[in-house]
């Protein structure tokens, strides 16, 4: 079969012959109909991520829609390495193939389920976030903070403050249920006045971070008290991303002078949370509740597709 096939780390994966994958127990074939490009694709390939693959060559991509032996349209996750997403075929664990909703074609389908589940996951099961609270998004003008925008404001959050740096991007996302925007790359101080301004005086109960690095130390600079004073409410600091750096600076100060926690999106969620955030996920996109921008490129375009910084998520078709 043709596949995206990689060979070394750091380098783009090739349109190359792969092995035809054969199913385990447990396992289900699929022949790819769609799989998206994402920064995790790129991660694993870079060797950064801390799941990046030992043993080469494999094949890119961690999920994808497709159709089982029986005809059945799905979205697919976990190939069973070195088989991957971007190929004609793959082989998956038969518990990770869920069936697609009419009305959201092979594109979206493709590309919602990883930005769209860690959202809501992250909104929901790892932060909490209730009615009525503020909540801030950083790295709001990619593609997964675009869709927790949204997915904020449907959980019932009061005010969603979405921060970013493409002035476009930035602009489009009142429609979608930002309450203010932040743009990101503005001077320090000039940012850290905006973070104090946009959490008003309850400040920000829950903020979505896929950024980290310097926005987030400016952000943290933010919040620090500089003065003895009852603590507000906790703030909810959820690590998502990293496309500002993979480290932080962390100043004792604002541990110790605010109700900060700072968590990490731990992981896999269990299977029954995994399954039902899927379905919800896949049934918002399919009514339209919530929206992703696409774009369709032939998996022979792998290389070039590879190198490419569209705002829309790159869907590969084999
Ligand atoms: N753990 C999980 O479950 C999970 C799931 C999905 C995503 N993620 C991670 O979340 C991050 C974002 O994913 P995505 O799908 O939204 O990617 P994306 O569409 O490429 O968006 C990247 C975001 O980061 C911002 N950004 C990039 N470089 C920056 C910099 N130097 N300083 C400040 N902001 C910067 C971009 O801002 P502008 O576009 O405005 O420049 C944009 O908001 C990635 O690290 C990804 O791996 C994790």
């Amino acid at each position: 079969m043709k596949a995206a096939v990689l060979c070394e780390l750091g380098k783009p994966p090739r349109f190359a012959e792969f092995s035809d994958p054969a199913a385990g127990a447990g396992e289900a074939i699929v022949r790819v109909l769609a799989a998206s490009l994402k920064p995790i694709d790129r991660q694993l390939a870079a060797g950064t991520h801390y799941a990046s693959p030992r043993a080469l060559p494999v094949v890119c991509g961690t999920d994808g829609v497709g159709q089982l032996a029986d005809g059945t349209r799905i979205f697919f996750g976990g190939p069973r390495r070195p088989y991957g997403a971007m190929a004609e075929q793959t082989v998956v664990p038969a518990g990770f193939c869920f069936s697609v909703p009419e009305g959201l074609d092979d594109a979206r389908a493709a590309a919602l389920p990883n930005p769209g589940v860690s959202a809501l996951l992250s909104l929901n099961s790892r932060a909490r976030v209730a009615k009525g609270e503020t909540v801030l998004i950083l790295g709001a003008t990619g593609i997964t903070g675009t869709l927790a925008v949204q997915i904020a404001k449907l959980l019932g959050a009061g005010r969603v403050v979405a921060a970013g740096r493409n002035p476009e991007a930035l602009e489009r996302l009142p429609e979608l249920g930002a309450d203010a925007t932040i743009q990101l790359d503005q001077p320090e101080e000039e940012l850290k006045k905006a973070f104090t301004r946009e959490g008003g005086d309850g400040g920000f109960h829950v903020i979505i971070d896929y950024v980290w690095g310097r926005p987030t130390e400016v952000l943290l600079a933010a919040i620090t008290r500089s003065e003895f004073a009852a603590v507000n409410p906790e703030i909810r600091l959820l690590q998502v991303g990293e496309s500002a750096g993979p480290a932080i600076s962390l100043h004792a100060a604002v541990l110790r002078s605010t109700a900060l926690t700072i968590l990490g999106t731990a992981g896999m969620p269990a299977p029954e949370v995994l399954v039902a955030a899927m379905h919800q996920v896949l049934a918002w996109g399919a009514a339209g509740t919530i929206r992703i921008e696409t774009e369709q490129v032939r998996l022979s375009d792998i290389e070039q597709a590879w190198q490419r910084t569209e705002r829309q998520r790159l869907v590969l078709i084999p």
